[in-house]
């Protein structure tokens, strides 16, 4: 702690003393008018830019090359002796107290702020990224980072590292859990929501792994090639419009090459794409140890290095002072991080620690799991099962009495008491192990059955489980396929032996239903055995409880795959995943590693000649059958769609009507895709809006969809702009991406 005292903190080289460390961390509460008047970038009424430029002026060089980099990170490579003050998040960066500019504490944020446990504190697990996105609800997307932002600030962080929106080209990513699915728009338009919804909250907030980061396996050394309209129209779209929506502080580059050049010394990606095409105002930040270069980097538009300053400190202002950077180069960097900082509000209303509102979260994680939670079979209506006709319930799985688990990684969420399967106090959070939090699906059933007998099998002599399942009037069977971070599957089969589970307790009882905790979408042998399959995917802090609410009918399922579920591997664009050569991680456990991930590994390559055909584009492309379609998602009701209107003025609007034709109430999302004229060269529909509309029973509303001009476009790379195809376009209204029962066709030009 002694070097705490003495360790001065607002730059590498040490210019500014504790007397200044006083004022820095948590005394910037708004401007008193004096102060203003002496720090006139603490006027309000100035934009954030007009602010930025103002604090600029002031700053020494070692100033501003302290704004440029993290002070490292534990375990990941050298740590500046400034880390002390970090916060204990995974970046740390040293503010300007002289002036009155905070230290950036960054945490991982994906579902729930990461690193709690070894903080001693407390956060909310949300539903994965994913699961969010199933429920197709833009103000649950607010919501679900609104609460991220409130408990990044109780426990004192000012930067969420969230945002991930990589499209899940292969589904095999063990971090597809961390991302919003195989659609541009839907991906993009929900991550903006969760991104404005933390920003809210007056943290800054990012959008990751731009780009093309859409595997674990060689994150470090893949190159990746694909066209340049394949890439504008699919993967970079997602960022484009979460940038759009969201309007991130941060933009943080991955891991990968690109056609050549790693991500994070791009400049077609930094530069002309994102900060010219898209104008976004805002800085890059590598990915932890993404950072290869120092003149190439700055070049290319890489604002920031984390976690550590082997190419953004020392070196940087060596390359400044020899005249390889420019002045201009150093300043835009840093006026982007500085009109970050004061455009999110964190500089005007620091963050505050408290007592993060644990109620309140546990709330919203549930509503938000009952509105991800996605029915894809139900057989004569099995669901929602009825409490008062049920005597004997059999629970079948692994760890189903104790926990439901969660997604890996730096994404990690610590449970409070550590994981469920092991004994309190024993299962803190270790890289690449399993974590089950604990709800539990089997406490949650008996409290919907308080007069039932229900009885627990974990599933692991089949012989035994099916036995169970024999006698019960139904047997649920919690299957589960756990992912992270820095592992890939090697397929989208149930592991161990869970498939042979289920088809024999569907051999021994009619009545089996299936709850699957997965990270990306599974196979199913058994799918036709069974009665009700239910996709719970990584259901957060309460998800058993949100589970047992569907499953007994308290609440209507009403979300909707953001994924294709195919039949099987080889149906995939790349029937297997492509390997490195060489097997890397960054966390290895190398104390060197880093060095080696910096000098840059081996390049592989991995095309992506599917091109535009990511995901249903894919299935539909090829024809190819699939187990459950995107968008695809039943309800204890039904809904029936009529009355389509095309009109296209200077805004398209489609306009129909959505029917709840059953006898409970809902919310049906309602999708609009277009098919473009043959001549674009498309793939047979995009999907181009979609509408989540609340019903009650017999209830029938009219719905209109604006459609953004630039979903019905194309990418014309000659003309570096997006450019409508002159011809008919249809347009298909409906429930799923395979069921669309409304079309009209109209010409536009
Ligand atoms: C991940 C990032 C994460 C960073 C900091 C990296 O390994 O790719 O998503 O934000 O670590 O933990």
């Amino acid at each position: 702690m002694l070097l705490c005292s003495f360790v001065p903190r607002n730059s590498v080289l040490g210019l500014a003393l504790l007397a200044g460390m006083a004022a820095s961390s948590s005394g910037f509460a708004q401007a008193a008018p004096e102060k203003a008047a002496v720090r006139p970038w603490m006027n309000t009424s100035l934009s954030a830019d007009e602010r930025a430029g103002l604090v600029l002026k002031q700053l020494t060089i070692d100033e501003k090359i302290g704004l440029l980099h993290g002070t490292g990170m534990k375990g990941l490579g050298p740590l500046s002796p400034l880390a002390i003050h970090s916060n204990g998040g995974a970046g740390y960066v040293t503010g300007v107290p002289r002036l009155g500019i905070p230290d950036i504490q960054m945490s991982d944020a994906a579902y729930g702020v990461r690193a709690s446990g070894e903080n001693g504190r407390y956060s909310t697990a949300l539903p994965s990224d994913l699961a969010g996105a199933a429920s197709w609800d833009v103000d649950a997307a607010h919501e679900y980072g609104a609460l991220i932002g409130r408990e990044l600030r109780a426990q004192g962080y000012n930067m969420s590292l969230g945002g991930g929106v990589n499209l899940t080209r292969e589904p095999r990513n063990g971090r597809t859990f961390e991302y919003s699915g195989e659609d541009p728009i839907l991906a993009g338009t929900m991550v903006g929501h969760v991104i404005q919804g933390t920003q809210a909250q007056h943290v800054l907030g990012d959008i990751k792994h731009y780009a093309l980061n859409d595997q674990e396996s060689g994150r470090n050394a893949v190159n990746v090639k694909m066209d340049e309209r394949s890439m504008r129209e699919s993967d970079l779209l997602a960022f484009e419009i979460g940038i759009r929506v969201g309007e991130p502080s941060a933009v943080m580059c991955a891991y990968n090459r690109v056609k050549g050049d790693y991500s994070c010394e791009n400049k077609h990606l930094l530069t002309d794409v994102l900060k010219k095409d898209w104008k976004f105002p805002g800085f890059v930040l590598s990915d932890w140890q993404a950072t290869h270069s120092t003149v190439k980097a700055s070049e290319a538009g890489l604002d920031h290095e984390e976690p550590g300053e082997i190419f953004y400190g020392p070196a940087f202002k060596k390359a400044v002072e020899a005249g390889q950077i420019s002045t201009a180069d150093l300043d835009d960097h840093v006026r982007r991080i500085l009109r970050s900082m004061f455009a999110s509000g964190l500089v005007d209303d620091p963050p505050q620690k408290s007592v993060p509102d644990v109620l309140g979260g546990l709330e919203v994680a549930q509503k938000i799991a009952e509105q991800s939670i996605v029915l894809l079979r139900n057989e004569n209506s099995q669901l929602p099962l009825d409490a008062s006709k049920l005597h004997t319930i059999a629970v079948i799985g692994l760890h189903a009495d104790v926990g439901m688990i969660s997604g890996g990684g730096s994404a990690q969420v610590d449970p409070p008491v550590g994981n469920a399967i092991l004994p309190p106090g024993k299962g803190q959070t270790r890289w690449l192990e399993p974590m089950w939090f604990p709800t539990s699906p089997l406490k949650a059933i008996r409290a919907k059955v308080p007069h039932a007998n229900v009885q627990y099998d974990a599933g692991t002599d089949l012989a035994k489980a099916a036995a169970l399942a024999q006698g019960a009037d139904v047997a649920i069977v919690f299957a589960y396929q756990w992912e992270s971070e820095d592992m890939d599957l090697e397929s989208l089969s149930l592991p161990e032996q869970q498939d042979d589970l289920i088809a024999k307790v569907a051999a021994s009882n009619p009545h089996a239903v299936v709850v699957l905790e997965t990270g990306s979408p599974v196979l199913m042998p058994w799918a036709g055995q069974v009665s009700g399959i239910v996709e719970a995917w990584y259901a957060g802090s309460r998800g058993a409880e949100a589970l047992a609410n569907l499953l007994f009918g308290d609440v209507n399922p009403s979300a909707k795959l953001p994924i294709t579920f195919p039949l099987k591997d080889a149906d995939l664009p790349h029937p297997n995943i492509v390997k490195p050569p060489v097997t890397s991680t960054t966390r290895s456990g190398d104390p060197d590693a880093w060095k080696k991930i910096a000098a840059g590994l081996p390049p592989f390559q991995i095309s992506y000649d599917e091109d535009l055909k990511v995901g249903y584009k894919w299935y539909d492309a090829e024809k190819k059958p699939v187990l459950f379609p995107f968008g695809f998602g039943l309800s204890y009701t039904t809904y029936s769609y009529s009355h389509l209107k095309v009109e296209s003025g200077s805004t398209l609007r489609v306009t129909f009507d959505v029917k709840n034709t059953g006898t409970r109430d809902g919310a049906e999302i309602a999708e609009v895709y277009a098919a473009l004229p043959p001549s674009a060269d498309e793939p047979p529909k995009r999907l181009v809006g979609f509408s989540k509309i609340p019903l009650a029973a017999g209830e029938s509303k009219e719905v209109t969809v604006e459609v953004v001009p630039q979903y019905l476009s194309i990418y014309d790379v000659k003309g570096k702009t997006w450019q409508l195809v002159p011809g008919e376009y249809t347009f298909m209204v409906g429930g799923s991406s395979q069921d669309l029962p409304l079309h009209q066709s109209v010409t536009l030009n």
